[in-house]
């Protein structure tokens, strides 16, 4: 588990199939969601396997703190990183990223990527406050869905 310097007592735990709508809620409530990503399905599917996970951060039972983290092998990634605007800078986003990287590293994975989409540049600040680097590669992608 991650150290905790915020004397916030938040714990740090692998979502449970129960915890679906609360954590859906939270990714909803961050601004997270769109219409084109099936929220509880990536939930669903994050729970399904073992090169990927829910985490979320709980303080006093209640989910405050969440990311989604896996790997592919190679790299890991991350999405639905949120923080309950109730409890911003405080040090929980800093806290719920390296407990993702933890997860990782106990995998043996050795390298995190992580998207941020336009229109959220103002987050770049914090990645970069905890030690990510913007890379000069182009991303791109495919729907295999056919959505
Ligand atoms: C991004 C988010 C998770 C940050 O959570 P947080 O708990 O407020 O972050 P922290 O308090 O741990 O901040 C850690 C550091 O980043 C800095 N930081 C936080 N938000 C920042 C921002 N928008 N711009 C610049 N720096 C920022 C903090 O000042 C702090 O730096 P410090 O340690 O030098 O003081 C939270 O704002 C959130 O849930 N946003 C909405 C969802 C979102 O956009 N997620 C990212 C998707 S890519």
């Amino acid at each position: 588990m991650a150290e905790n310097h915020t004397q916030i007592p938040i714990r740090f735990a692998s979502a449970k199939p129960e915890d679906r709508a609360k954590v859906t809620e939270l990714w909803d409530i961050c601004g997270l969601t769109r219409p084109w990503n099936d929220a509880n399905a990536d939930f669903e599917f994050a729970l399904a396997g073992p090169a990927s996970t829910v985490l979320v951060g709980l303080i006093d039972g209640n989910i405050v703190a969440s990311a989604m983290v896996g790997h592919d092998g190679h790299r890991g990634g991350i999405y639905y990183v949120s923080v309950h605007p109730s409890c911003r800078e405080k040090g929980l986003g800093a806290l719920v990223m390296r407990e993702a990287e933890q997860w990782l590293q106990a995998l043996g994975v050795p390298k995190m990527n992580l998207i941020v989409r336009s229109g959220n540049d103002k987050v770049v600040g914090f990645y970069e406050s905890i030690g990510y680097q913007v890379e000069p590669n182009t991303q791109m992608g495919k729907r295999l869905d056919g959505d």
